[in-house]
């Protein structure tokens, strides 16, 4: 069963990283995460007891299409996504509707239960509020937080005041110079060697 859920995971993310989004043309604000380099990151997390299978709450803050969220769900409880711009959720559940029918076709897994993904502005509160109205997460339960770059300070500044302590907050798409935020320490600049992650933990 572990087997199949990394088979599945792992198919899901070559799945997605032969249709990125925002990689040319002038629509980098939606670039789409690697998920690749994303598998071997949360492989590395499940081994160093920051990610729990079953247990951790995921929440990515500007999900685009949902896919890292979907990878996600086979190693939380919950992998939450929140999408601003409504084209582009629109293609979000396109997009679960086409990897249901491809797991199945391949005897994958399907889709966990624990995924969720909202349309609205993560600096809501009514997003926070329709969030737990839908799956009882608080933002105080999430354990960790993700951007791709889009943000990343903005939303720092708002997990100042709404984050646990020892909740994390996983930056994509820095590489070398990083950021640092009030309230946050960095973990680790480059979680898995990939030189595209940075962990930072709330103080
Ligand atoms: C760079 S893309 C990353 C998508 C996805 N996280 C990934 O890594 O594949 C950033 C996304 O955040 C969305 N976004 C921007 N501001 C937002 C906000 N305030 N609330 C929710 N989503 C937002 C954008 O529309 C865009 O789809």
């Amino acid at each position: 069963m572990k087997d199949l859920r990394l088979k599945t995971a792992k198919t899901i993310a070559s799945y997605f990283d032969k249709r990125k989004k925002g990689h040319v043309g002038n629509s980098g604000y939606r670039k789409t995460s690697d998920l690749g380099i994303l598998f071997d990151v949360v492989n590395e997390l499940v081994s160093r007891r920051i990610v729990v299978p079953d247990s951790t709450i995921f929440l990515d803050l500007g999900c685009g299409d949902g896919r890292v969220c979907m990878l996600m769900s086979y190693f939380c409880r919950w992998a939450i996504g929140i999408e601003v711009e409504e084209f582009i959720y629109d293609e979000y559940l396109y997009s679960k509707k086409q990897i249901e029918h491809f797991l199945r076709q391949n005897n994958l897994l399907p889709l966990p239960s624990g995924l969720c993904v909202l349309l609205g502005d993560s600096l809501s509160e009514n997003t926070h509020r329709t969030i737990e109205e839908k799956t009882g997460v608080t933002m105080q339960d999430v354990d960790i937080f993700y951007t791709y770059i889009t943000l990343h300070d903005v939303y720092a500044e708002m997990l100042r005041d709404k984050a646990k302590i020892g909740s994390y907050y996983m930056v994509y798409g820095f590489s070398g110079i990083l950021p640092s935020y009030d309230g946050f320490s960095l973990l680790d600049p480059d979680v898995s060697g990939k030189r595209t992650v940075a962990l930072y933990c709330k103080k």
